[in-house]
């Protein structure tokens, strides 16, 4: 496998995760991987906590089903998401980008049937989220975190800020780098990985996860990531936008 083929099999996994608990010479691979990303100034501004006791990923979950829930009372926020979210397979393949409801929602729930509707009319769909219709896709993504065999937080060490006035952006660029080598790794090693990331959406959110993980007040927890192992069969496709729609050569063409 080129490296190009790991790069694009690399699927956020919403797909069931194998049981079996993931090696450690596995989870050694996968910091390897983060440990030689770069970053501005060298400052490796991260920190990585590998969670498997099942009371840790259970106060994980129950956080992340109460933020689904109550991020689905915001019309704001579901006004944002219907704007990426495809309803049809189709028309995710043609738009290239965004995601599909039916990798979202499980096919079956009332949800799925009724999240068309609900997208196109979000105060709609922000009342019945107060009224508690977040409930579902909340404990949903509950049961992503209590089922996985791993999970990984990543945190911002905000004592490892890049110098310099954009320092803040420099350092976000980094943790992207770092954990994209992480899951690469993980890909190379048949492990999926998907974030999950409603708990970490307010400040309160990021607070709550470190005070649970005995994080430092320095350290902002940014990402969490569910890892296990994927069954041989598991493929689950993607989109993206043709090249010539973001790359380009010496200046940007005026648009026609
Ligand atoms: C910083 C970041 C946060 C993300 N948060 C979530 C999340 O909370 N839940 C989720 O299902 N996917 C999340 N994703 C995954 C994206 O939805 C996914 O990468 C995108 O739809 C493309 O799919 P692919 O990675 O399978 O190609 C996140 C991705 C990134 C880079």
């Amino acid at each position: 496998m080129t490296l190009l083929d790991t790069i694009r099999s690399r699927r956020s996994q919403r797909a069931e995760l194998l049981d079996t608990p993931i090696t450690d010479d596995d989870i050694e691979y996968l910091s390897e991987a983060a440990r030689w990303a770069p970053s501005p100034f060298n400052v490796q501004p991260w920190a990585l906590l590998f969670v498997d006791e099942p009371e840790t990923k259970a106060a994980l979950g129950r956080l992340s089903r109460e933020c689904t829930a109550e991020q689905l009372g915001n019309a704001d926020f579901v006004r944002d998401v219907a704007r990426w979210t495809s309803v049809t397979g189709d028309e995710w393949r043609d738009r290239g980008d965004g995601v599909y409801l039916g990798d979202q929602l499980d096919e079956s729930s009332l949800a799925h049937t009724v999240a068309p509707f609900l997208m196109k009319h979000a105060r709609a769909a922000a009342l019945l989220g107060k009224l508690g219709a977040g409930q579902g896709p909340g404990k949903a993504t509950e049961r992503l975190l209590v089922e996985a065999p791993l999970l990984c937080v990543v945190f911002r060490d905000g004592t490892r800020v890049s110098p310099g006035a954009n320092g803040a952006m420099w350092t976000s660029l980094a943790i992207g780098a770092m954990f994209q080598n992480l899951l690469l790794a993980a890909t190379e090693r048949g492990i999926g990985g998907q974030f999950v990331c409603a708990a970490l959406e307010t400040e309160d959110g990021r607070r709550e996860v470190g005070a649970l993980l005995g994080a430092k007040d320095s350290l902002e927890a940014a990402l969490i990531l569910r890892l296990g192992y994927l069954s041989s069969d598991a493929d689950k496709p993607s989109v993206r936008r043709p090249r010539d729609a973001f790359v380009g050569r010496n200046r940007f063409e005026e648009d026609a």
